[in-house]
């Protein structure tokens, strides 16, 4: 069974937890992005059991959770354009694609035997907890290969209800969204995954305008165009949904519907609010079991577009 740590207590926890990191077992971390399954990056076969709880391909590596640029600088290459980034977003939703330093102690699953690793600096209590531990977190988020991400703690706790795990409970997710992952090569910025950290704001720091890879080339498993799918077909851009689906509104669309499977993203328009509620929102509308979820138009601008990237590979044929 799993048990929920509740974030507030964690000076009482801290020390099972570390306990747990050191024994090379799993716990459920808290991000502002979606809550990860995380184990001491170091120690093969507790990113073993990573793979092994997720049902996740190994030749999808793992992103490398640091407190801080220290930590960070001792398994990535840093270049100017990677420590602009760093300083300038992190702690925060931003996952840098980096070479490997040829003495990290970071296991090979972890990185699925490349050349680089990603490492990313959450925010929040996250922070605290890799920092007590002292070495990197691995950390997918924390749902089966291939499902919805979890953006609240009960949606790891359900994920995982036949397991032990430790989950701290630190309430709903800031972003609801994964990290933007960039690979940095030379002066290359390659934007391998969208979140709300966008384009815009990478050039406004870098004044390097970031390539997004060919889409017929897949840089990362994170491209593969199935995933994060729930059971119900999903229908993008719906206007008028037929009475007998579910359906996700946003803005106006919804707010007149009578049917009672409707929840609407945000009734104000607002994107912010929109990606926080999107993965509980489909967990929800999915557990009433009807056969489709219809979705809104959502604006493809800004923070739209990671939102519409999500909202496409939970529609995508499952078998891409
Ligand atoms: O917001 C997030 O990034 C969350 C939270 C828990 O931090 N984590 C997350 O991890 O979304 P995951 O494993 O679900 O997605 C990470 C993606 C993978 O699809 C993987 O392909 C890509 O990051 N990735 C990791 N290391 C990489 C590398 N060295 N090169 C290219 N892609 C990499
Ligand atoms: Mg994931």
């Amino acid at each position: 069974m799993s048990v929920n740590i509740a974030a507030y207590k964690l000076n009482e926890h801290i020390d099972v937890l570390i306990r747990t990191l050191d024994k090379g077992q799993c716990i459920g971390l808290p991000t502002e992005t979606v809550y990860g399954l995380a184990a001491d990056a170091t120690n093969g076969e507790a990113v073993a059991g990573i793979f092994e709880m997720k049902d996740r391909p190994r030749f999808n590596p793992l992103i490398c959770h640091v407190d801080g640029l220290a930590m960070a600088r001792k398994h990535g290459k840093f270049n100017p354009i990677a420590e602009t980034l760093a300083n300038t977003f992190w702690p925060g939703p931003l996952t840098l694609v980096l070479p490997i330093q040829p003495a990290s102690n970071i296991h090979d699953l972890v990185t699925a035997n490349l050349s680089s690793v990603g490492l990313r600096c959450p925010k929040g209590i996250a922070g605290q907890i890799i920092a007590a531990f002292g070495r990197p977190l691995a950390a997918p988020s924390a749902n089966k290969s291939g499902k919805l991400s979890p953006s609240r703690a009960e949606h790891v706790a359900d994920t995982f209800k036949e397991t032990d795990l430790l989950i701290v409970d630190d309430g709903p997710c800031e972003v609801g969204l994964e990290s933007t992952i960039v690979k940095i090569a030379d002066d290359v910025i390659t934007i391998l995954r969208q979140g709300s950290i966008t384009a815009e704001m990478i050039e406004a720091c870098t004044k390097v305008i970031p390539a997004f890879p060919e889409s017929s080339k897949i840089e990362a498993p994170c491209m593969i165009k199935s995933h994060n799918a729930p059971n119900a077909e999903i229908i993008l851009e719906s206007k008028a949904p037929p009475h007998d689906v579910a359906y996700l509104g946003f803005g106006s669309y919804g707010s007149q519907l009578p049917n009672k499977n409707v929840l609407n993203l945000s009734a104000t328009g607002s994107l912010r609010e929109a990606a926080a509620n999107l993965y509980d929102y489909l967990q929800k509308l999915d557990k009433t079991a009807v056969s489709a979820i219809h979705v809104a138009p959502v604006p493809h601008t800004g923070l739209g577009l990671a939102i519409n990237d999500r909202l496409n590979r939970a529609a995508a044929p499952r078998n891409s």
